[in-house]
């Protein structure tokens, strides 16, 4: 088994000083961040009044306003795009659960809650009151604005409605097997001995499941164009791969964070990501056009059964088939979030387990002894200390009261994932990782949310659980790893997402 290092006292503090620490204090951020703090630090969110819902406009008016931390817009952004986990967890150590902000970019006046009764209100509040606030997403310039991931109201439920059963139990089942092999080819290319990144190996075997499921190809065939029985990936689709792959790796440079600033107030892509779109949306579009050309986009789905040939079948209420440049939307949406997520949800599992050795030690011989239970429990916890997308949006058309709070409408609330799953009432010592917690408990849908909730929860949550139980069992089973003696990842924001920094980096000292 693997000899793994603890940190000593200096290396922490060295980290706390580095370059994020540095920027940090320019920016004016709390000195601790929050990923170094101890595993029996408290967060400090705890307690308070759990009244939360839709109040009149007189009524918010006469309540108290909402903690606003000083600072101007635009360096609260920048704050917020960098650093988002350190500013939340130093403002609510200063505010408590429910305070305002004001961003410069994106929704512009912002209310943020974690208080799970809070969270709960607005989840099971109608849509038509509280719809997503997909306007502002970062994404919207990337997927455009008629995806399921960026409509509201028919619209989502249409798109929705028509993606939902492609997602279901039975559809998960039927991708187990692409889950199976693409897993096992991405381990088998896996070479011991050197350092590698745990979101790189990830990245390959989420992508070619997702891409056989959308356009029904081989998963072997997806980055190669060779397989067995099933159909070949064509030279289009393996340029869907080959440009997303490189989209994902620009995503993570610096000049991305300007990108995103520049996109953040347009819901059309400019200058260095319109550059970047350009050849992953030829390729889609040749993708169409090979499906138009060869007679699949006929309301039968020309015999075929995958997602791109449901989306070419569908007729809306007037008849008409969806255009090309919404199934573009579309795809691209499925694509992009259906891999991404994952695959950093399978590089913090192990940039976790590999810094607790004996939880990694219980969670190899879980995986040898088939034991679901103890797995499941890895994976929520994993999901719990570090949800890949930290905080969904909701936007208030209605006053809102949040415990003794009142807030307008037009504002938008940010429900903190992050911040919820590190409150101290719902989860002691919230800092540890700890999957006991989760053995024999079934967690409420508003106490353990790492895929949202209500009427926008995330579509794929069954075939990214599926995912993340077969990547994470075969990694186990199969590879004996070592961690870095480094401290702990730091966690990036990308877009939506939170991400490790080194992309979850071990090294397999042996393949079992
Ligand atoms: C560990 C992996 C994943 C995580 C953590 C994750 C998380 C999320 C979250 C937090 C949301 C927003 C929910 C809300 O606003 O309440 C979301 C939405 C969505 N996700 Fe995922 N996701 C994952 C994997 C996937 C996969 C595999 C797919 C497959 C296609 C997918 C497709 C979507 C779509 C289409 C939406 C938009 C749903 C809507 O607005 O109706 N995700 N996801």
């Amino acid at each position: 088994m693997t000899s793994l290092t603890t940190r000593p006292a200096a290396q922490v503090a060295k980290a706390r000083a580095g370059v994020g620490g540095a920027l940090g204090r320019r920016l004016g951020l709390p000195e601790a961040q929050w990923h170094l703090w101890p595993a029996d630090a408290a967060s400090g969110l705890t307690g308070g009044s759990d009244e939360a819902g839709p109040v009149t406009d007189a009524e918010a008016a006469a309540m108290a306003a909402a903690p606003m931390p000083p600072g101007r817009p635009i360096g609260t952004s920048l704050r917020y795009v960098l650093r988002e986990g350190d500013l939340m967890f130093g403002y609510s150590r200063r505010y408590g659960d429910v305070f305002r902000s004001d961003l410069a970019g994106g929704p512009g006046r912002v209310v943020i809650v974690s208080n799970p009764a809070h969270i709960k209100s607005l989840m099971t509040a109608s849509p038509s009151v509280v719809p997503s606030a997909t306007r502002f997403s970062p994404l919207r310039p990337i997927i455009g604005p008629d995806s399921v991931l960026t409509s509201i109201g028919a619209r989502h439920k249409q798109q929705r409605g028509l993606l939902l059963p492609q997602f279901h139990g039975r559809a998960v089942a039927s991708y187990q097997e692409r889950i199976v092999s693409a897993t096992a080819a991405g381990i088998d290319a896996w070479q011991p001995g050197t350092p590698v990144r745990l979101a790189d190996i990830g990245q390959q075997i989420t992508l070619d499941v997702i891409m056989s499921a959308v356009f029904g190809i081989e998963v072997a065939s997806v980055a190669t164009g060779t397989s067995g029985s099933a159909r070949d990936a064509t030279p289009a689709e393996r340029a869907v791969r080959t440009s997303m792959v490189r989209l994902l790796h620009l995503s993570t440079l610096p000049i991305a964070t300007v990108a995103q600033l520049l996109n953040a107030r347009s819901s059309e892509p400019r200058g260095l990501l319109r550059m970047v779109l350009r050849p992953l949306d030829a390729a889609i579009y040749a993708v169409i056009a090979e499906r138009r050309r060869d007679g699949i986009d006929r309301p039968d789905g020309g015999g075929r059964t995958d997602i791109l040939a449901v989306l070419m079948a569908a007729r809306g209420d007037d008849g008409n088939p969806l255009g090309d440049s919404e199934i573009r939307d579309e795809l691209l949406t499925l694509v992009l979030a259906g891999h991404e997520t994952t695959y950093n949800s399978v590089a913090w599992t192990f940039e976790r387990l590999t810094r607790h050795p004996e939880v990694y030690a219980r969670a190899v011989e879980a995986a040898n002894d088939g034991d679901r239970a103890y797995l499941g429990a890895v994976i929520n916890e994993s999901m719990r200390t570090r949800p890949v997308v930290p905080v969904v949006a909701r936007e208030l058309l209605q006053p809102w009261r949040f415990g003794e709070y009142g807030i307008d409408r037009g504002i938008v609330a940010l429900v903190s994932i992050l911040m919820l799953h590190h409150r101290d009432d719902l989860y002691p010592r919230p800092f540890a990782f700890d999957p006991d917690r989760f053995i024999g408990v079934k967690p409420s849908p508003h106490q353990l949310m790492p895929f949202g909730g209500g009427n926008r929860r995330c579509l794929g949550a069954g075939l990214a659980m599926a995912e993340l139980e077969v990547v994470v069992t075969e990694i186990l089973r199969r590879v004996d790893l070592e961690t870095t003696d480094r401290p702990a990842e730091r966690p990036r924001h990308r877009n939506v997402t939170m991400i490790p920094t080194d992309g979850g980096l071990v090294t397999a000292v042996a393949r079992r």
